[in-house]
């Protein structure tokens, strides 16, 4: 009896506590540093669902000296092989309603084997957002990383629209690189959004 009535007054009182955090979002970053990461840009070790969004074609690198990682050792990345097999990198809503996308940190590398012996890539990166429930682009804005060092260099920061709220989707893409080698990999960390349950 008592059990029940703590029971049923602290699920009144959680949810009554939830209320806030669904209206107002859960802000959000992702350094991909808590995923087990292997060493070489491979296909086998897909990012997959991580705090709430869905990443596709963008698997967990340590991302070596190439292009340094903005946070920890681990980032998200993308290979011409990956994009082959399961399309182009997006990041979507997946166990959350929506997000709004404020920025994230890029960087371009020339695609080995080992990414200890890549080396960092000027490129063009188009980011497209999609609202949440729809299928029709809203917004495109392009992004440029020059390296800062021949060898190894820092992440570029990408800063969203302040319009890009309530996405559902955000489909990424090369629109240029040094390179005309489709031998690119693009890494990306420390994703902040804002996320929302309802
Ligand atoms: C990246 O994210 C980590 C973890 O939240 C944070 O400590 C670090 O300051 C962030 N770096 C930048 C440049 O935002």
């Amino acid at each position: 009896m008592f059990s029940n009535f703590f029971f049923f007054t602290l699920l009144a009182f959680s949810s009554a506590l939830s209320i806030p955090r669904t209206t107002s979002g859960v802000q959000q970053v992702a350094t991909f540093d808590d995923l087990i990461a292997l060493p070489a840009l491979s296909q086998v070790n897909p990012v997959g669902v991580y705090k709430g969004l869905k990443y596709n074609s963008l698997n967990v690198l340590q991302a070596g000296t190439a292009v340094k990682a903005q946070s920890g050792a681990n980032v998200a990345a993308n290979s011409i092989t990956g994009t082959i097999l399961t399309g182009g990198p997006s990041i979507s809503a997946s166990t959350v309603k929506s997000f709004d996308l404020q920025n994230l940190y890029f960087g371009c590398a020339a695609n080995t084997l080992q990414s200890a012996a890549s080396v960092p890539q000027q490129c063009t990166i188009a980011f497209t957002a999609f609202k949440a429930g729809s299928s029709v682009a809203y917004d495109t804005i392009n992004a440029q990383f020059n390296p800062d060092n021949a060898v190894s260099s820092k992440m570029t920061q990408v800063k969203f629209p302040s319009s890009w709220t309530k996405l559902g989707n955000v489909e990424i893409s090369v629109v240029q690189a040094t390179t005309t080698e489709l031998l690119n990999a693009l890494l990306i960390d420390n994703v902040s959004y804002k996320s929302y349950s309802s």
